[in-house]
């Protein structure tokens, strides 16, 4: 691990955040910049993207319309930044969709999971082959998904975004056996439930919502997912490759329903 200094952690850094116009993704984008890096904003919602660049400066962010499941626009999306900013260090494939909420695989229909998987997984996919294009030349790069519980317990929402998140966690893997050769470092970030505009709509939930947490009165937000972010793209986690980080308090280790710990629960 590099020793901690004064010095911003993302310094003479350029990123790429896709879904950075809002929740998550748009968290991460002002972490990023507020420790030194210059960062690139991919999202279809570019109203959003454009004030977010207005806010922090355009010297220091920008925006490029980009839907993450089209080749051609993420193509265009990381050339456009290389020829902005002469380099590529971090790419955040972080944009993503649910889909109707629906109990029973029966209703399920086959468009609507394709469309999932094409934002959710083939989307990281491209995401992540653009980036490794640029990354492999210069021998540097680390490229971080945002994943989800859902890479790792079922049940918790959909069949298509389970199936998506389980996805890019398999190709993160896959793609950091691959470029640790031109040390280049693939992770993935996994969040617990976050009530931005997604995971609200998803479980019909508003900003108020509680949430079951096993960190007794501590709730997940945005900036605890940029804190893990941040780590992985800096040279802190300069060792770190081919990892799931879980950022959910506990939630998927255990079972609240049963287990010695329980018991008060139980009794009271
Ligand atoms: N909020 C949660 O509880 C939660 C939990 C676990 C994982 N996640 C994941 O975190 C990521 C961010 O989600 P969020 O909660 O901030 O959602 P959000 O809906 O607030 O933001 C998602 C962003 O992605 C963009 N986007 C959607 N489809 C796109 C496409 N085809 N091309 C480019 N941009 C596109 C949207 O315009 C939006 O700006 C997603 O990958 C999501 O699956 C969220």
């Amino acid at each position: 691990m590099a020793s901690s200094t004064s010095k911003p952690r993302l310094e003479n850094k350029v990123a790429i955040v896709t879904g950075g116009s809002q929740g998550i993704g748009e968290c991460i984008v002002r972490s990023f910049v507020k420790h030194g890096a210059k960062v690139v904003i991919l999202d279809t919602k570019d109203d959003l993207g454009e004030l977010i660049c207005q806010d922090v400066g355009a010297e220091l962010v920008s925006f490029v319309h980009c839907d993450v499941s089209l080749e051609s626009d993420v193509e265009n999306a990381i050339n456009t930044t290389i020829v902005r900013h002469g380099q590529l260090d971090i790419m955040v494939n972080n944009a993503g969709i649910g889909d109707e909420p629906k109990l029973s695989i029966l209703d399920n229909d086959t468009a609507a999971f394709k469309r999932v998987i094409s934002v959710n997984l083939i989307g990281v996919f491209l995401g992540t082959k653009h980036a490794a294009r640029v990354m492999i030349p210069k021998c540097r790069g680390s490229i971080i998904t945002t994943a989800s519980v859902c890479s790792i317990t079922g049940g918790v929402a959909s069949h298509a975004y389970t199936s998506s998140k389980h996805g890019v966690v398999g190709l993160a893997k896959n793609v950091a056996a691959e470029l640790g050769k031109y040390q280049i470092r693939v992770n993935c970030i996994s969040p617990y439930v976050i009530p931005t505009p997604l995971a609200m709509k998803f479980f019909n939930m508003d900003e108020n919502s509680s949430v079951y947490s096993n960190l007794n009165g501590k709730t997940l937000g945005p900036q605890d997912i940029a804190n893990a972010a941040l780590f992985l793209a800096s040279d802190e986690s300069e060792y770190m490759s081919g990892h799931n980080l879980v950022i959910d308090g506990g939630f998927s280790v255990l079972n609240p329903a049963f287990g010695l710990f329980s018991l008060d629960k139980i009794e009271s």
